[in-house]
């Protein structure tokens, strides 16, 4: 056992956090407020590859750790959670998509590539208003129509649905056989009847765009077919498991952030004569904070590099996720209550995390869910 960081997941780390700092943090609040997606900024940091840093070169990505990756989505949440969780939906659930496939490599690389260096946005069609937790309830059906598929349905709660150029559409082709009829297609933003439906107002993650998405006689080529039938819902859970991972570091970066804004905070403001960090009473609350987000960090470490060692990591990925967005939440919470009535104005930004925070418990398999694939595994 090793926990020393390799050279080059400590240069992805510090790239990742001088990014942030210099790029993300001035103008947070201002995007929070007025619900803007840092474009600019998402091209950017894209120029370095980062978006495909875990997939092979000769797919299109830069053959990077799988660690790596989750140590920048984890620098950048720690300062803007909302583009971290567009970063982890573009590289693990769009990327995964394509890349856990059996797709040819012309169309791994077709698709993967010009992600990688930002020049396009991906996106993960699975949601819908019928299918949340139980995902196996899909309406959307693709049909066969000689060397084309036609798709009809809705898809919802799609982050990047909005800006996606690429959108991984999971679909029945036979919807009498259930999840052994479900297929994946990649989308084409543009495709004739392929539309962008409504734009959710969400609590957090403000800035990452979440909608609805209609697809209404979408004729896609047979080759965008990326998992044929039966082998649809299989990639769906096989993508989720390592788009777990990254929200796990979504949480990890929103808890390792206000506790910092919290730590320094302690240290400066000054109340009964002295600074409020030499309350005992707070500075214990500080100590068993620090101790959750160490476990949380080992949680998350341990699944990633599960992955990136071709280890089984479906359980370690639902840990983690429980463990690191139940940590989130709760450091959060707890840095508006060390900085009182300051934490619950906007300038202080722990508020904004822990609006961004509640979401983590949520998506990409609710806190339940990962409960569900925990103890199915138990009793198997
Ligand atoms: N990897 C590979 N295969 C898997 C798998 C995994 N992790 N989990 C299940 N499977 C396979 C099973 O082996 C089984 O195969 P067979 O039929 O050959 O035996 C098949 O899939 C069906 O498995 P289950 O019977 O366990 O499926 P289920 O219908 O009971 O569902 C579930 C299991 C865990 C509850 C699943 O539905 C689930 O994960 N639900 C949550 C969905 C989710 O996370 N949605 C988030 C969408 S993305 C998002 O949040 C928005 C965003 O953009 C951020």
């Amino acid at each position: 056992m090793n926990f020393e960081l390799t050279q080059e997941q400590k240069q992805i780390q510090a790239l990742a956090r001088e990014f942030a700092e210099k790029e993300l943090l001035p103008q947070v609040r201002e995007r929070d407020a007025a619900s803007e997606f840092p474009m600019e900024q998402f091209r950017k940091l894209g120029e370095t590859g980062i978006y495909g840093l875990p997939y092979p070169t000769e797919l299109g990505g830069m053959g990077g750790s799988y660690l790596s990756y989750i140590l920048a989505v984890e620098e950048i949440s720690k300062v803007d959670a909302a583009f971290g969780i567009s970063f982890s939906v573009d590289t693990s659930l769009y990327g995964g998509s394509i890349m856990n496939s059996s797709a040819p490599d012309e169309i791994k690389k077709k698709y993967l590539a010009p992600i990688t260096y930002g020049k396009k946005i991906g996106s993960f069609g699975l949601t819908e208003h019928t299918a949340g937790s139980d995902a196996a309830g899909q309406r959307t059906v693709a049909v066969q129509d000689g060397d084309s598929y036609i798709i009809n349905g809705s898809k919802c709660f799609n982050t990047n649905g909005p800006l996606a150029d690429y959108t991984v559409v999971y679909a029945l082709t036979d919807p009498a056989l259930g999840t052994k009829g479900m297929a994946a297609f990649v989308v084409e933003k543009g495709t004739p009847g392929f539309t962008v439906g409504v734009i959710e107002n969400k609590m957090g993650i403000r800035t990452a765009p979440v909608s609805d998405m209609h697809l209404e006689n979408v004729r896609v080529p047979a080759e965008n077919m990326i998992a044929k039938p039966g082998e649809g819902f299989k990639l769906a859970m096989k993508t989720l498991d390592g788009g777990r991972i990254g929200v796990a570091a979504q949480g990890l970066g929103l808890a390792k952030g206000a506790f910092e804004i919290a730590r320094k905070y302690m240290m400066e403001r000054e109340q009964f004569g002295k600074p409020i960090s030499k309350q005992q009473y707070l500075a214990f609350k500080m100590a068993e904070l620090k101790t959750d987000i160490e476990t949380a960090e080992l949680m998350l470490y341990k699944a990633a590099i599960c992955k990136e060692e071709g280890k089984p990591y479906t359980v370690p990925a639902a840990m983690a996720k429980m463990t690191c967005t139940n940590i989130a939440m709760k450091v959060t919470t707890e840095a508006v209550q060390m900085l009182g009535g300051n934490g619950y104005m906007k300038d202080y930004h722990v508020e904004r995390m822990m609006r961004d925070a509640k979401i983590t418990q949520i998506y990409e398999g609710t806190n339940e869910i990962q409960k569900l694939v925990i103890s199915g595994a138990l009793f198997r």
